[in-house]
């Protein structure tokens, strides 16, 4: 099982969608480990956008990423990386498919509702940056076995 690192930005939580993008991920079978509402400092944003240092968008988006309150999620799933970034649709709002996330909530290329690790280092070193170990939570859902075909003994 994976875990990865999303966050619903400042226009998430600002335009009440929330409980909507909870709602789509736990739907898609997505284990909740960790989750807060919490608001970015200056210099947690700047570490976490760190490999966007010096393009001309870096400035404006660690500006909107601390503009607001957050909510910080953990997820838990096979695979759960590259699904949550399929969900999330392309970068820009302008141009992601209706379906995903960004194709159905914005129209922004900046203002885009979520962030989603892009790696397995990625996930590992965000999950560093906005969780204590003690904040992860393991647990089982009861409906694990009807999520995941088990009888093989791993997830299918
Ligand atoms: P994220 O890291 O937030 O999940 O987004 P991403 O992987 O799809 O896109 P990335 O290339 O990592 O860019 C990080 C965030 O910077 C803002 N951005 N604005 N106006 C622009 O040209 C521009 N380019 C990027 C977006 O908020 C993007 O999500
Ligand atoms: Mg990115």
């Amino acid at each position: 099982m994976e875990r990865t690192l999303i966050i619903f930005k400042p226009d998430a939580v600002q335009r009440g969608f929330v409980g909507e993008l909870i709602s789509r991920f736990e739907r898609k079978g997505l284990q909740i480990v960790g989750m807060k509402l919490t608001q970015i400092s200056p210099q947690l944003a700047e570490t976490h956008y760190q490999a966007h240092k010096g393009k001309g968008f870096y400035p404006g988006l660690v500006r909107f990423m601390t503009s607001s309150p957050v909510v910080i999620m953990a997820l838990q799933g096979k695979d759960s990386i590259a699904i949550c970034r399929n969900m999330m649709g392309a970068t820009f709002g302008s141009k992601a498919n209706p379906g995903t996330i960004r194709g159905d909530y914005g129209v922004s290329n900046s203002y885009n509702l979520v962030h989603g690790s892009d790696s397995p280092e990625a996930a590992t070193r965000e999950l560093g940056l906005f969780f204590k170990p003690e904040e992860l939570i393991d647990w089982t859902p009861a409906v694990q076995p009807w999520v995941y075909d088990l009888t093989k003994g791993t997830p299918e």
